[in-house]
C-alpha cells in the first residue's frame, strides 16, 4: 500500500491512549482522521501532526449516533479517501456509573447518598455508557467498515479492557461494555474474513487518563484503596504509558506481520491477567 493509500479514522483521538496511537500512524505516513466529540482535543492532535509533516483531518463525531458517524465518513471520504484502518478508541466510563461500594449494602434501598449501589444507580446514565462503548464500536464498524469490505482490504482495530475478561467491582455498565467488545471483535472478525478484512482488539490494562486519576489517587496525591488494590495485582507494579501500546497496534494492524491474525484480543496489562494476586 503507498502512503497515500493509508487511510487511518481513529475515534477517541483526542484522549490519552488514541492520540498517542494517531500521531504515530501520521508518522507511518497514514492520513488520519480525527475523530471525538470535542474539536478542541482533536485540534491539539491535529496541530502536533501536522506540525511533524504528517496529514490529519478532525471531525466532531459521537459515535453512538449513526447520523453523526455517517456525516464524519462523508467529511473523510472528500478528504482523504476510503480507509484501510479503523481504530475504535472512544469509549470510558462515566462517575455517575460507578457504585461506590464493592457489594449490596441495606443502605442503598433507603436511596440514600451516602451509599451509591446498584439499586440507586441511574439507569439511564448506565445505558449510556453501555451505548458509546458498545454501539460506539458497532457502529463506526458499521460505517467504514463497509468500504473496507467493498475493497477487499482494511483492518479494524478496537479497544477492550481488563474488564472483558471479568468484571472488575464497581464498574458494572462499563464491564458489560467492554466485555461485549471482545465478543463483537470476534464475532465481526469471523464473518468479515471472506472480505480480507482483519478485525482484532487490544486490551490495556491499568493506563492513567483524566478520569482514572480522579479514582486512582485522593486528594493529597496518595493512592486510593482501588490503586492499591490494581497495583497488588499486577506484577510490573505499575500504571502504563500510551507509548506501550503502539508495538502491539503496529503489529495488529499489519498485514505482512500479523496477516493471520484476526479475533484475537490481545492484553498489554503489566502481567494484570496472568496474575490472580496469591
Ligand atoms: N485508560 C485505561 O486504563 C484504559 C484501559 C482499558 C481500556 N481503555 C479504553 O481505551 C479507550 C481510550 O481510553 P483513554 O484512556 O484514552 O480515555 P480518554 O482519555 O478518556 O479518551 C477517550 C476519548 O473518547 C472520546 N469519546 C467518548 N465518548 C465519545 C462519543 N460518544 N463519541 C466520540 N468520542 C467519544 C472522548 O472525547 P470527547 O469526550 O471529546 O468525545 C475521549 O477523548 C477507551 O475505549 C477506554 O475505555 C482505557
Amino acid at each position: 500500500m503507498t502512503n497515500t493509500e493509508k487511510v487511518a479514522v481513529v475515534t477517541g483521538a483526542g484522549g490519552t491512549l488514541c492520540s498517542e496511537m494517531a500521531r504515530n500512524l501520521a508518522g507511518q505516513g497514514y492520513q488520519v482522521a480525527l475523530l471525538g466529540r470535542s474539536l478542541d482535543k482533536l485540534r491539539a492532535v491535529e496541530t502536533d501532526i501536522k506540525n511533524a509533516g504528517g496529514l490529519a483531518i478532525s471531525v466532531s463525531t459521537d459515535v453512538s449516533d449513526e447520523v453523526s458517524v455517517r456525516a464524519a465518513h462523508t467529511v473523510v471520504l472528500s478528504k482523504f479517501g476510503a480507509p484501510t484502518l479503523l481504530i475504535n478508541g472512544a469509549g470510558g466510563n462515566q462517575m455517575d456509573a460507578l457504585t461506590n461500594t464493592t457489594e449490596f449494602d441495606e443502605r442503598e434501598l433507603q436511596d440514600e447518598g451516602s451509599v451509591k449501589g446498584f439499586f440507586n444507580l441511574n439507569m439511564a446514565v448506565f445505558q449510556s455508557v453501555i451505548d458509546i462503548n458498545t454501539m460506539g464500536t458497532v457502529i463506526p464498524s458499521f460505517v467504514f467498515g463497509r468500504d473496507m469490505a467493498a475493497n477487499k482490504r482494511g483492518c479494524i482495530l478496537n479497544i477492550a479492557s481488563m474488564n472483558s475478561y471479568r468484571p472488575l467491582s464497581k464498574v458494572g455498565a462499563y464491564g458489560m461494555a467492554k466485555a461485549g467488545i471482545a465478543n463483537f471483535t470476534q464475532w465481526l472478525a469471523a464473518y468479515l474474513a471472506p472480505a480480507g478484512v482483519r478485525v482484532n482488539a487490544i486490551a490495556p490494562g491499568f493506563f492513567l487518563n483524566e478520569r482514572s486519576r480522579q479514582i486512582m489517587f485522593n486528594d493529597d496525591g496518595s493512592e486510593t484503596d482501588r490503586a492499591q488494590r490494581i497495583m497488588s495485582h499486577t506484577p510490573m507494579k505499575r500504571f502504563g504509558e500510551a507509548p506501550e501500546l503502539i508495538g502491539c497496534m503496529n503489529w495488529l494492524i499489519s498485514d505482512e506481520a500479523a496477516g493471520f491474525a484476526t479475533g484475537i484480543i490481545v492484553p498489554v496489562d503489566g502481567g494484570f491477567l496472568a496474575s490472580s494476586g496469591v
